[in-house]
């Protein structure tokens, strides 16, 4: 078993509040994050696949088509979006790192094991102190 890994990178804002919490208690909870006009970040997602190597071709899974997926599925729907309101896959859930890794992961697991591989961890990172990683 070997595991490879592809970073892509997408950048979009987001903010973290619940309709159904007051301005005071949404403030409370989330910080600046509940900022009402938004905030953005520079995203990074690194998608970690494991399988074994294909003898013909030295590669667990061929670069070009995981990438081809990454862009279609996370890349394309996010970069310069508004999480919160323009992302079909996160409509009504929270913007949070959390949320967007287990949400990315079900995005992308049919068609990355589509190329031979298994799905192993979606870790986004959100700032260079934070991320979050899912294992499924
Ligand atoms: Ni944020």
């Amino acid at each position: 078993m070997i595991y490879l890994t592809r970073r892509e990178r997408f950048n979009a804002a987001h903010k973290l509040y619940r309709d159904d919490w007051s301005v005071e208690k949404n403030e409370a909870v989330f910080g600046k994050c509940a900022n009402a006009n938004w905030h953005g970040h520079n995203y990074e997602v690194f998608v970690t696949v494991k399988g074994e190597i294909n003898e013909a071709t030295g590669f667990v899974v061929d670069l070009k088509e995981l990438s081809i997926v990454l862009k279609n599925k996370v890349v394309d729907p996010l970069d310069h979006r508004n999480i919160n309101l323009d992302v079909p896959f996160m409509k009504g859930k929270m913007a949070s790192t959390e949320i967007l890794a287990i949400e990315i992961w079900k995005e992308i697991q049919k068609e990355v094991e589509a190329l031979g591989c298994q799905l192993h961890c979606v870790k986004v990172q959100e700032t260079e102190n934070n991320s979050v990683e899912y294992y499924g």
